[in-house]
């Protein structure tokens, strides 16, 4: 059956097929590089003619469409192992950026940056919104304007030019947008004078891609608050960098054991950058301990339920909003999700009904009432997250479900059945 593919591209989409519940389940699974750190870190590579080496980074399909774009722009992209090695030796961009592919993820806004920055234009499409809201650029178009950037849309078409250059400024965002953030601090390491960017956002895929930027030769200060300071300076160098564990495939992780009441131990991650999380897991009862790069949860019972309400770092992450709600759902008591990043990120709910979960939804609240026992059943995809929601939630229901528009899932986790199965599920693929 023909399905619209996470990729844009028309075609059957693939499935997962998973017998639970998961008796088993357990172990220990090595967390791969984040998704949300080597996007905009590759999109910076750009800044620079020289050759930047990327280790630890994921073999996915969002970082992928991330390396045909910039190949479609002339840079030399080649993947070697866990390493990408990216050199964007060029005087100007080969040609405009095509719509097909920059509409396959969001992250591609972020090659505005090198593009204003380094070369002075910028004509890229639109990117489209998708599931979980609107996702307007108002913040990247305002902070790039205030630069000196002529900003003009049409045609489905964003044009920034700075033929001049860019020049340092003071921005403040109206929401500490990750994205802009991003996209605002990579430009301004090539602006002539001194950015200030206040009510930053402050995750730590932001403190990463400062570290990559100052390893350039940026000089880069404040990342991982809320006032990010950026010296301009006139070229920047190749160098390398590894990229930092992926906090949300750690926390999918954990949230799958706990629901399973099973123990599991995440090799190669960053406890402190899953404070939240594991916050609220003791809260429910689970035993967590957490070292220098791993987080073991023990085994446990059936996990209390709590509330969570998604914030921006280091509050609970709205990237784990779906997946805590299918752990919610069968908890013991009623709990309640409300999730205040994103307008429309509730697209999980109406599946994990399907699996006899008991949520009501209000707005952007979810009034969770936990049950003992889900049921497989066949589901569909609709997002990353919202994927990643149903496999929790189908390696504790009883009995056979079938996951379809799977390559959602796979465009934010690598290896995923690889992994999952090594941890004792009961998971195939299904082209
Ligand atoms: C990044 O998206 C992540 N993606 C998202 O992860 C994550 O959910 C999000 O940050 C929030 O943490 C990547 O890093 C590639 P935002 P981004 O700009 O940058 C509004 C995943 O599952 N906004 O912080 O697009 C926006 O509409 C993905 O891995 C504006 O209004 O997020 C949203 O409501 C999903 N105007 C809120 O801010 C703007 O100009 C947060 O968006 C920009 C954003």
């Amino acid at each position: 059956m023909a399905r619209a593919r996470a990729d844009g591209k028309a075609g059957k989409m693939a499935s997962y097929i998973i017998n639970g519940p998961a008796k088993n389940f357990g172990g220990s699974v090595k967390i791969s590089g984040s998704k949300n750190a080597a996007l905009p870190i590759m999109a910076a590579a750009m800044l620079s003619g020289g050759r930047c080496v990327l280790k630890n980074l994921p073999h996915l399909s969002d970082t992928g469409a991330m390396a045909e774009i910039m190949t479609s722009l002339g840079c030399s992209v080649e993947r070697k192992d866990s390493a990408l090695e990216i050199t964007a030796d060029i005087t100007k961009p080969r040609r405009k950026c095509g719509y097909e592919l920059f509409s396959r993820l969001r992250a591609s806004v972020l090659i505005m940056a090198p593009l204003l920055a380094r070369f002075g234009r910028a004509k890229i499409p639109m990117p489209g919104g998708c599931k979980i809201g609107a996702r307007p650029i108002d913040l990247h178009l305002k902070g790039f304007s205030a630069m000196g950037a002529k900003i003009r849309q049409g045609h489905g078409m964003i044009d920034a030019s700075a033929p001049d250059g860019l020049s340092g400024c003071r921005i403040y965002l109206d929401f500490p947008s990750v994205g802009a953030t991003e996209n605002l601090m990579t430009a301004a390491c090539l602006a002539k004078g001194t950015t200030v960017i206040t009510n930053a956002a402050n995750e730590p895929e932001i403190a990463d891609l400062a570290e990559f930027l100052n390893k350039m030769g940026a000089r880069v200060s404040g990342a991982g608050s809320d006032t990010v300071t950026i010296e301009g300076v006139s070229a920047l160098r190749g160098c390398e960098h590894k990229i930092i564990p992926d906090r949300i495939e750690a926390g999918t992780f954990l949230v799958c054991a706990a629901g399973l009441g099973a123990g599991i131990r995440l090799e190669d991650a960053r406890p402190p950058h899953l404070k939240s999380l594991l916050a609220k897991l003791s809260e429910m009862g689970a035993d967590c301990e957490a070292g220098a790069d791993f987080i073991e949860l023990r085994p446990s019972g059936r996990p209390k339920t709590a509330d969570i309400k998604t914030m921006p770092y280091p509050g609970f992450p709205t990237d784990l909003q779906a997946q805590a709600t299918a752990l919610l759902a069968t908890c013991e008591g009623s709990g309640m999700v409300v999730e205040t990043i994103f307008e429309n990120r509730f697209s999980h709910i109406p599946e994990l009904r399907r699996m006899g979960a008991g949520i009501k939804t209000e707005g952007n609240a979810a009034f969770i009432n936990g049950v003992r026992h889900l049921s497989g059943a066949e589901v569909s995809a609709t997002d990353l997250r919202a994927g990643a929601a149903l496999v929790t939630a189908a390696l504790k229901a009883g009995g056979k479900s079938v996951i379809h528009n799977i390559e959602h899932i796979e465009r934010g986790y690598e290896n995923f059945t690889e992994k999952l199965r090594a941890l004792g599920a009961d998971i195939e693929r299904t082209d």
